[in-house]
């Protein structure tokens, strides 16, 4: 008798694909369409087919590799996202029981990747206090990050920190109805939810913001023992959002979640900064590098409570999946070794200087830039964003002014800076 794996799915099922095994394909399918008999509308398909020596084996096999990706009440049903759905199909395939592929749904085409190169502010004639103030009201939050650089900053710390850790991305819609805007954040720790021995990961769809489904806000749950929705009406009261701010998202962060790891809504980065900071959980964030010179993040920076992560990110993929540029960076409260950015700062003598980078403003106060640090000047002087996250504060520097430092120079202002003196 021939031995079948295959992969199904119901239409109105998105979220969620079947995975088993049978001697007939066709009557399984007729028996899955014949479940919801019913509903016209809710038509299974065929994801994947191929021929096995032991579908058995195959089945104990896929259960144990994709263990968080089950649901938890029928352990048939894994939870579907297309580049999951590559990863069994992958797995299936390289398992020593597979014979022979019979059906692959094919791919729907990808939107191309375009790189927008982002014109000079000259060639736009427009000075860098017109854009700060326009990017100050844009508004633009659908700025996704892009995989590679969640695996690049998450792959340096000690893979113990997150060991038998509730990971919170409160700001990650792990689902991809369009898959235009899912977090690749909730794909890493799916997929590594094994790998770093997670204890629970928790995501949640933010229904305010693009929401075609209609889905209204849900939260994710996944665990060794397989994975689980919350929604309202059965889990939370109606008018759950989804939001960072909901109570019912805040209850999470406060009694579930031991690290939130996200890249947050740009528009509302002083407020979620403040949840963050109230709730006093381990986090490794993205953010605009600007914010660590803002009034909200600096008292922070004063009292050695954060820092910057390893890594700028520069390029997020729009839901055009473009790439566009924007100055991230991550910041975090875990500890950070041997910070590859120290090799950035220009720590000298204030007259090794270049004149071109020093300058005293109106109140005599001496502005350093692109990264130049005097090592004998006594006094507080200004530096941009660069040299704080590049380590200056661990580097025998200290802020000393817990509000952002704006220079003038012959009466006119120029943009916010710390205000650091040596120790
Ligand atoms: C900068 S994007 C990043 C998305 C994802 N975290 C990532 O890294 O790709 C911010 C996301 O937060 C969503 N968002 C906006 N306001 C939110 C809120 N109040 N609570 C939760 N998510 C929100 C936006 O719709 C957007 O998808």
């Amino acid at each position: 008798m021939r031995q079948y794996m295959y992969i199904v799915q119901a239409s109105l099922e998105p979220v969620k694909c079947k995975i088993g095994r049978t001697e007939n394909l066709q009557r399984r399918l007729k028996e899955y369409n014949a479940l919801t008999g019913k509903s016209k509308d809710n038509i299974y398909r065929y994801l994947f087919t191929c021929e096995v020596k032991d579908a058995g084996q195959v089945e104990k096999d896929l259960k144990k590799k994709f263990l968080n990706l089950r649901e938890e009440k029928s352990k048939k049903i894994y939870f579907y996202h297309s580049s999951l759905f590559k990863d069994y199909v992958v797995f299936i395939k390289a398992h020593e029981s597979f014979l022979k592929e019979i059906f692959l749904k094919s791919e729907t085409p990808k939107v191309k990747v375009v790189k927008k190169t982002t014109p000079t502010l000259e060639a736009r004639g427009i000075s860098r206090k017109d854009l700060l103030q326009k990017a100050r009201k844009v508004k633009n939050d659908e700025f996704y990050t892009r995989y590679e650089d969640i695996e690049k900053e998450i792959g340096i710390y000690d893979k113990n920190i997150w060991h038998s850790k509730t990971v919170f991305c409160n700001c990650d819609d792990p689902v991809d109805n369009d898959e235009k805007r899912t977090s690749a954040f909730a794909l890493y720790f799916l997929r590594n939810f094994e790998n770093l021995k997670l204890k629970k990961l928790i995501c949640t769809h933010y229904s305010k913001g693009v929401d075609l489904f209609n889905a209204g806000g849900k939260a994710y749950v996944f665990t060794k023992d397989g994975f689980t929705e919350r929604h309202e009406r059965k889990d939370f009261p109606a008018g759950f959002s989804g939001s960072f701010d909901d109570p019912l998202s805040l209850k999470i962060l406060r009694e579930e979640a031991d690290i939130v790891c996200t890249n947050p809504p740009f528009s509302k980065a002083k407020e979620y900064w403040k949840i963050l900071m109230e709730s006093g959980k381990k986090f490794l964030i993205i953010s605009n590098q600007i914010n660590a010179v803002t009034p909200a993040y600096i008292p922070y920076f004063i009292a050695g409570k954060v820092w910057a992560g390893y890594n700028r990110v520069d390029w997020f993929l729009n839901p055009k999946k473009e790439i566009v540029k924007a100055s991230g960076y991550w910041f975090t409260n875990f500890s950070v070794k041997d910070r590859p950015k120290y090799k950035n700062l220009k720590i000298l003598k204030l007259k090794e200087i270049p004149e071109h980078y020093k300058r005293f403003d109106d109140a005599h106060t001496l502005i350093v830039d692109h990264n130049y640090i005097p090592e004998d000047y006594e006094k507080p002087f200004a530096v941009s964003v660069y040299p704080i996250v590049s380590g200056i504060l661990e580097k025998g520097y200290r802020i000393i002014q817990d509000t952002q430092y704006f220079p003038y120079i012959n009466g006119k202002r120029c943009f916010g800076r710390a205000l650091i003196q040596k120790i």
